[in-house]
């Protein structure tokens, strides 16, 4: 793979990155994930706009432009032969050569990454076919989960805590109401309403959440924005989750509870058509 590296294309085994990195130190980092179907990325400006925000919650210097991002994007696309997979953008405070909990002084340089996966057959995958088995565990992250960070280490344990259980993801639960999937937005659809929570600090401002949104409206599907416990969700006709690197993907069973008849419900199946369709 060719990689970017702070103003450079390199190939991977060739980027580096200084173990005072505050990526690395304090997970002092923030970053997106945008998909591509058929070699073009899927809204880009949405991601964009995410990512000056949580770089500017957390004061931390944008390390480019708008334009400069959306070309180092598509300078990798093209260099890697991407037709199909997700593209992993990350910025970190940089580093001043040392360990300190005290930012470093505002002039510092951030570190930008970026690099490709490849993932043929992304659009049409088995996984989103079959539909997803999660299971339910508590949210114990930090309070400020509307900025991406990469402070992952709770949600990979969540995904490995659905793995050992035989399920595919976890839902969190706060205060007794789901928040979200471990990397995505969480939905269930009772007789013809879909449910997810409303945009706050507890969750993800999820770009695929919004596109998702918007395209059940026009399709005048229901919605409603409002908390829900996990035993609604698993009472629910259907249920799935949205995320850049699974679009829409239903869910069909919680906590070892099958939802409707244990396969993909209608409106996922619809609105994973729908979207597919519309951001091509
Ligand atoms: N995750 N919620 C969380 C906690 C997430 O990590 C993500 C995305 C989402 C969905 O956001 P979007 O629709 O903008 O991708 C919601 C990415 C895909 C990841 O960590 O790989």
């Amino acid at each position: 793979r060719t990689v970017y590296v702070n103003g450079e294309y390199l190939p991977e085994t060739e980027a580096k990155v200084s173990i005072f990195d505050r990526g690395f130190l304090f997970a002092d980092a923030v970053y997106e994930v945008t998909s591509i179907l058929d070699g073009k990325l899927i809204d880009f400006e949405g991601h964009a706009v995410r990512l000056e925000r949580s770089l500017k919650e957390l004061d931390m210097a944008s390390p480019c432009s708008k334009d400069e991002l959306l070309e180092i994007h598509q300078k990798l696309v093209e260099l890697n032969d991407i037709n199909e997979g997700l593209i992993y953008l990350q910025v970190s405070r940089g580093s001043d050569g040392d360990r300190d909990f005290v930012f470093p002084s505002a002039d510092t340089k951030p570190t930008l990454v970026l690099f490709t996966q490849n993932k043929p057959g992304l659009a049409d995958s088995d996984a989103s076919r079959k539909g997803a088995k999660v299971i339910s565990i508590e949210d114990i992250r930090w309070g400020r989960r509307d900025i991406k960070t990469v402070q992952l280490l709770y949600p990979s344990m969540g995904k490995m805590m659905a793995k050992a259980a035989g399920a595919d993801d976890a839902w969190m639960i706060e205060d007794g109401h789901v928040t979200e999937g471990t990397s995505n937005n969480a939905y269930f659809v009772k007789d013809g309403t879909i449910v997810t929570r409303p945009l706050s600090n507890d969750i993800l401002h999820g770009i695929t959440r919004k596109a998702v949104l918007r395209m059940a409206e026009e399709a005048q599907m229901k919605i409603e924005e409002r908390l829900f416990t996990i035993d609604e969700a698993k009472e629910a006709d259907e249920a799935f989750t949205t995320s850049a690197s699974a679009f829409v993907m239903p869910v069909v069973e919680i906590d070892g509870q099958q939802l409707g008849d244990g396969t993909p419900g209608p409106i996922a199946k619809r609105l994973r058509e729908i979207y597919l369709e519309e951001s091509r």
